[in-house]
């Protein structure tokens, strides 16, 4: 028998003053899977999360569903929202050094959030923050609790972020470009890290990249999203040894070798719509090479390749990695 979903969105969709930010995306998410989003910026990654935790501006429009438990969190009230955030759900973005307060040593930071979500204050909070430096492997921990952020590296800034982010103890992590602005080694280093919490406390993890080569790594499936919609989605494997959707080839040309200089290879021809300026029919049509006529007659819909796979093209390949982009 399937477990309950941890959490099941379907249909949320985000528009900004009328414009369309996200189109209607459906995910459940079953307690401690690691799920990854990826895609180029603009198309939806982090609209997707904010929505959910009522963090968008009040010109944000949202509609569809998403259910923690029983719980719905669809323009729920603030108060509802508030014992979610950082409890249940809580939420890393890519540039630690903006996100912690600079002028509070990073141990404080850590307590603040342990006294929010967890009532510990005093010795049991500074211990407990001890604990948490130590599982996110910040050595040293004891001395650097009283560190000042700009004291620290970004790695170092990025696990204290982490740090927080467990102080509520929470079913889902949801880390919205955490390794982006880290040099390579860092990045592997906070990957794995993220990956050991996940496994070790069975929280489930939303992992959002831009970098189809971070994402199934790390993940067991992916949704590859494109213009504010789900494109394909796969496990994470079979998506990075052979993808189905030309966005999703075009992704993977565009890494770097594993091997050799780190430099990246092509970037995909074209730009991403203007989401004012939508084509008919697939969004992704005007810079696809294998798109056709056809292609403008309407947004494809997402049809099942096999079981836990599915495709919006008129024309899926299960070609393996392969050049088209490349050179
Ligand atoms: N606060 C906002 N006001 C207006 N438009 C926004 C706002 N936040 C995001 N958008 C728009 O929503 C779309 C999706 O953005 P986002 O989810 O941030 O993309 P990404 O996939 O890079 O995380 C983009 O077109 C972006 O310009
Ligand atoms: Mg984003």
């Amino acid at each position: 028998m399937p477990m309950a979903p941890l959490v099941s969105i379907r249909d949320l969709a985000v528009d900004f003053d009328g414009v369309p930010a996200l189109r209607g995306l459906s995910l459940d998410i079953q307690p401690g899977e690691a799920v990854g989003m990826v895609g180029e910026s603009g198309c939806g990654k982090s609209v997707t999360w904010l929505a959910a935790l009522g963090l968008l501006p009040s010109k944000a429009r949202i509609s569809g569903s998403v259910r923690l438990g029983e719980q719905e969190l669809v323009n729920a009230p603030a108060a509802a929202l508030e014992r979610v955030r950082g409890r249940r759900v809580a939420m890393i973005f890519q540039d630690p050094a903006s996100a912690l307060n600079p002028v509070h040593r990073v141990g404080k930071q850590v307590e603040e959030a342990l006294r929010l979500h967890r009532g510990l204050r005093g010795a049991p909070a500074r211990a407990e923050a001890k604990r948490l430096f130590d599982l996110v492997g910040i050595p040293d921990a004891a001395r650097r609790l009283d560190a000042w952020p700009h004291e620290l590296s970004g790695g170092q800034n990025q696990r204290v972020m982490i740090a927080m982010a467990l102080a509520g103890q929470p079913d889902l992590l949801v880390a919205d470009e955490p390794t982006t602005a880290l040099d390579v080694t860092i990045q592997a280093q906070i990957l794995e890290l993220l990956d050991s919490i996940r496994r070790e406390q069975n929280m489930a993890l939303v992992l959002i990249s831009h970098d189809l080569g971070v994402v199934a790594e790390t993940c067991d499936r992916v949704l590859v999203m494109y213009a504010g919609r789900v494109v394909e989605r796969a496990p994470a494997r079979a998506l990075f040894d052979a993808p189905a959707h030309p966005y999703a080839r075009g992704l993977l040309a565009a890494l770097p070798p594993l091997e050799g200089p780190r430099e990246r290879l092509s970037a995909i021809p074209g730009q991403v719509p203007d989401p004012m300026r939508m084509p008919p029919g697939c969004a992704f049509a005007p810079r696809c090479p294998q798109a056709g006529p056809d292609c403008d007659a309407g947004v494809p819909q997402s049809r099942a390749l096999e079981p836990g796979r599915s495709v919006a093209c008129l024309r899926p390949a299960h070609a393996p990695r392969q050049p088209e982009y490349a050179m």
